[in-house]
């Protein structure tokens, strides 16, 4: 029997390090000596330091250094023209560079201790003077001073509009319009962001980083400071949680290896949980939908207009209203996306930037249409379906939305659904059922992988990609496993290290498409050896055989129309006095026949809410998630994808909102205990469906790559559920009880 992994639930391979602490975080990695920093953060929103004293936290015993704009010393930067792999078009933030302040929390100052307690301490003593300026914070009091998105930078571009919009719009029989807005989140992964750099002996540093991709982290430190690669190792072992806020370096990077490489010594700096509030959040945006229909529900006019934010310094794009032509049947569609520059740091990229927020609203909308055709929302959306990206005609490389809306439908029971507004009654409670899509793009990038085989039937597989808890150890040992026939315990994946071979930032869901198809190919070179050296032999079965004669399963190679006909691994590497068979591969998207398709991941997510109608309290009560992945490599870790994207988009939904006082252009309710996430509590019955079906255009193991669609649709279905519920259209998330009330 050919041994098969793939598509099997199989526990996480590092699941036990990670459940009994062997696991170690970049905060964890210690050395005798080893210094503690600790930022000091700025107070105002604009303007200029005028002074900063340091002098009484530099008195204090123990205490190392201060560094601020004041003394560091002048950096390479490489003549300010680098960017890193997440970079948006403009300059990235420059920490200590100069006295001028242009977010609220800048990082103003770093204070270096023997113990945390004493940096800690020390930092309270720095005294700041400012020059303070007049800030703008405030996205809805800035939409005159907008800029235009479109062509800001590739890839993030809305499609052009197609048909004439408003021409349609003016003679569509049914029309709706609406405005929606939703809160700023931010990132709040259970690890904080941190990095602890060693300085060696040679003056070479080794650097542990929070980062979802190691060799963009050595990227930033070889450009800034100006040293060769060479001299710089980041490792990135484990992330404790990331979806976005450690694809870019962030400042805490760059505090400590400035530390370490003035002072030549060990630095750890680690930020604290409101300091997570300090560098890039999901950007606020406001929506405008316009949507026009036949009495019969054929839509025939979409316009979907955001204004987004973005900071003084770069310009943050993201694909916020690019989805409507990928998802609806519809000849006039009309994008425009426009960003605003206010006195905030730079936004960030939060698990499916723009399309969480994107489709949110045009889902929401969407229900609006359907209540005003009279028509149910399920209906409305398999009316309008569509097998190409009307932008562009092309078709998909697969879609299985439809079968999606089915099965989840059925799931749900949908069918049993009373359509009309506060129909459901369960004692005090409203019963609300809403439906949403989901869409969000399957991507492949270049990737390296290196493989070696051991006489000893170990295999051992590397690429410097990340695994920010999606499970790339895992899925990387089950596609090496089965591809070359090994049990999983043979097989020891390793990432996070940039002295291995190049892979992408870990985002964008690209991963398991591109270092599982490039883990896949080194592999098959390696069987590919191993079938040519059983063949010199003597006597060999296996003579001149090609991979396509043989199957490998079992540590065997046997001939694929007769099992009895076998060498097994072992044999071949003694009778051939090997030690090692080692090979690299460097997968390569194929442009030419990707480029004919739109490649996408789709959702279709049921909701249940239970509004209480004295309260005005929502408790979601029920998730049914129908998602079209591709092929699955391993149910258990693809569910719980899905399932960390659900309970976001609860989270989403009802809970995140970074709530700013605009006075001081500060976001105030920096920490777990007025930033409210979603917990165990608030979770309903979450039921995750997979319609697969390889998509071997993405990648050569036929995924589509799960990791971000799990939470797109979400907060639509739900925000649609309330409606249904309370018959009150509530237009901005979170939807608090206030709003409900
Ligand atoms: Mo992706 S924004 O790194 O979850």
């Amino acid at each position: 029997m050919a041994t098969s992994f793939i598509g099997k639930p199989k526990n996480r391979v590092d699941g036990r390090d990670k459940v009994t602490g062997a696991a170690k975080y970049t905060a964890e990695f210690h050395r005798p000596g080893l210094l503690h920093g600790v930022v000091v953060s700025g107070t105002i929103a604009k303007g200029r330091i005028k002074n900063i004293d340091t002098a009484e936290a530099l008195d204090i015993n123990g205490v190392v250094e201060v560094f601020t704009h004041n003394n560091i010393p002048s950096l390479a930067w490489l003549d300010l023209s680098y960017k890193d792999m997440d970079a948006p078009p403009g300059d990235p933030f420059r920490p200590l560079h100069s006295d001028e302040i242009q977010f609220n929390m800048q990082p103003v100052a770093l204070v270096v201790a023997d113990s945390l307690e004493l940096a800690q301490y020390a930092a309270t003593l720095v005294k700041v003077d400012y020059e303070v300026e007049e800030h703008r914070t405030k996205l809805a009091d800035n939409l005159a001073d907008s800029i235009e998105g479109k062509g800001l930078r590739a890839g993030f571009t809305p499609p052009e509009s197609i048909g004439n919009f408003k021409e349609a719009y003016a003679d569509a029989e049914v029309k709706i319009e609406a405005e929606y807005s939703h809160g700023a989140e931010h990132h709040n992964p259970m690890e904080m962001h941190a990095s602890t750099v060693f300085y060696e002996e040679d003056g070479s540093l080794t650097v542990y980083d929070k980062t979802q991709g190691v060799l963009n982290s050595q990227h930033y430190i070889s450009m800034v400071f100006g040293l060769s690669k060479k001299k710089v190792r980041v490792l990135s072992p484990f992330v404790g949680g990331a979806f976005g806020s450690a694809l870019r370096p962030q400042y805490q990077l760059f505090m400590a290896t400035l530390a370490a490489l003035q002072l030549k010594r060990s630095v750890k700096v680690e930020l604290t949980r409101p300091q997570m509030f300090s560098f890039g959040h999901r950007p606020i945006t406001i929506q405008n939908l316009k949507l026009g229909a036949t009495t019969k529900g054929k839509i025939e006019a979409i316009s979907h207009q955001a204004y987004s934010e973005t900071s003084t310094f770069e310009k943050y794009i993201e694909n916020i209203v690019n989805w409507s032509a990928k998802l609806y049947d519809c000849g006039n569609i009309e994008q425009i996306y426009k960003v605003v520059r206010l006195d905030v740091y730079t936004p960030l990229d939060m698990r499916a930037p723009g399309g969480a927020t994107g489709m949110y609203a045009l889902e929401a909308a969407m229900d609006e249409l359907a209540y005003k055709l009279k028509m149910d929302p399920l209906e409305l959306r398999l009316k309008n379906y569509t097998e190409e990206d009307m932008s562009d005609g092309k078709p998909f490389s697969t879609k299985t939305l439809r079968e999606c809306f089915k099965q989840g439908a059925e799931r749900f029971g949908w069918e049993k659904r009373n359509p009309e507004p506060r129909s459901m009654k369960d004692g005090n409670h409203f019963t609300g059922w809403g439906m949403a899509t989901g869409v969000w793009d399957a991507m492949q990038v270049p990737a390296r992988a290196k493989a070696e085989f051991s006489a000893d039937g170990t295999l051992t597989i590397g690429s410097a990609t990340a695994d920010i808890g999606t499970g790339t150890y895992t899925i990387m040992t089950q596609i090496a496993a089965e591809t070359l026939g090994l049990p999983l315990e043979k097989v020891t994946a390793e990432l996070g290290d940039s002295d291995l071979p190049f892979a992408f930032i870990e985002g964008g869901s690209s991963t398991a498409a591109s270092v599982g198809s490039a883990v896949q190919k080194v592999c098959r070179k390696i069987a590919k050896k191993l079938l040519k050296e059983a063949g010199k032999i003597k006597g060999s079965p296996f003579k001149g055989a090609d991979l396509e004669d043989v199957v490998f399963s079992d540590e065997k190679i046997s001939d694929k129309n007769d099992p009895s006909v076998n060498m097994t691994f072992s044999e071949v590497m003694k009778s051939r006095h090997l030690e090692k068979i080692r090979k690299k591969y460097m997968l390569l998207p194929n442009m030419l026949k990707q480029r004919k398709y739109n490649r996408n991941t789709h959702s279709a997510v049921f909701a249940e809410v239970k509004v209480d109608e004295d309260l005005g309290t929502i408790k979601v009560t029920r998730i049914v998630s129908a998602i079209d992945g591709g092929r699955i490599l391993n149910l258990k870790t693809a569910h719980s994808q899905i399932l960390g994207g659900v309970v976001w988009g609860i989270s989403m939904a009802l809970h995140e909102d970074s709530f700013m006082d605009h006075n001081f252009g500060r976001f105030i309710n920096h920490d777990l205990s007025k930033y409210h996430v979603a917990v165990n509590a608030d979770m309903p019955d979450i039921d995750i469906l997979f319609v697969e079906e390889p998509d071997n255009v993405v990648s050569s193991v036929g995924a589509k790559g799960i990791g971000e669609i799990g939470l797109v649709g979400v907060a639509a279905a739900i925000s649609n559920a309330v409606y249904h519920a309370t018959g009150k259209r509530i237009r901005s998330l979170p939807l608090t009880l206030d709003k409900a009330m």
